[in-house]
């Protein structure tokens, strides 16, 4: 396939690039299957490390879960008890090492804002996504997620839909109930997730320090 060079179509896509946002609020209303199909492949032609896993063919893997169904109900459930347990190993390790705290604060915040209300994105938007990544060697499955999370999320912003990135999902890997639910074997994949839904309102276009402060040509 070779890339039409032409003005129109780098404007398109610096104007996708520009308005990716994270959604956090979504609509009710369920995008097509479709459209969730095109984020998929979009995902699956994100690069992998091939000699990581040694070019096996089965080295990204899908779960779709649609809001309202006894599946999410379940992952949700047990997302909660996690950042359950999680929350309180990390209030056990402040209290014996009270020096860590300043490290590990935020995220037991956000294990908290968990406990409190729920995971977000997994129950407040229509579709939950997981992406799973055959682990190898050298171990970078995550920099490989995160390359097919980010095709999946301009092609999603490319289909207006929101997206947001439901990083707790990455602690379940080693679950036995949650590898259960997805049919995984243990140790073998690494996982993230994804809320997809239309967004409740957009966004204005993310605000970045300038590129060239930041830069320095060598
Ligand atoms: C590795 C990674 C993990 C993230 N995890 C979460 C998450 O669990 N929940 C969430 O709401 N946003 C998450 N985000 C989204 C960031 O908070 C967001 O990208 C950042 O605030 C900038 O906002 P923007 O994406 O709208 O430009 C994550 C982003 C990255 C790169």
């Amino acid at each position: 396939m070779t890339i039409n060079n032409d003005n129109d179509c780098n404007k398109i896509f610096d104007e996708i690039i520009q308005s990716r946002r994270s959604t956090r609020l979504f609509k009710d209303e369920f995008p097509s299957k479709e459209n969730i199909e095109d984020i998929l492949d979009a995902g699956m032609l994100a690069p992998y490390a091939a000699r990581a896993v040694g070019h096996n063919q089965d080295f990204r893997r899908f779960f779709v879960f649609k809001n309202g169904s006894k599946n999410i109900e379940i992952a949700a459930d047990l997302m909660y008890k996690k950042a359950e347990e999680s929350l309180d190993h990390f209030k056990k390790m402040v209290a014996e090492k009270p020096f860590l705290k300043s490290e590990v604060q935020l995220f037991m915040e956000k294990l908290q804002m968990i406990v409190d209300k729920g995971v977000l994105g997994v129950g407040t938007a229509p579709y939950f996504v997981i992406v799973a990544e055959l682990k190898g060697v050298p171990p970078v499955v995550m920099e490989s997620i995160a390359h097919c999370l980010e095709n999946m999320w301009l092609k999603a912003t490319q289909l207006e839909l929101g997206f947001g990135i439901v990083s707790i999902t990455s602690q379940m890997a080693d679950d036995d109930e949650f590898l259960k639910l997805l049919d995984l074997p243990k140790g073998k994949y690494a996982i993230n997730g994804c809320a997809i839904g239309y967004p409740a309102k957009k966004l204005p276009s993310t605000k970045r320090p300038d590129t060239k402060m930041s830069t320095k040509w060598l």
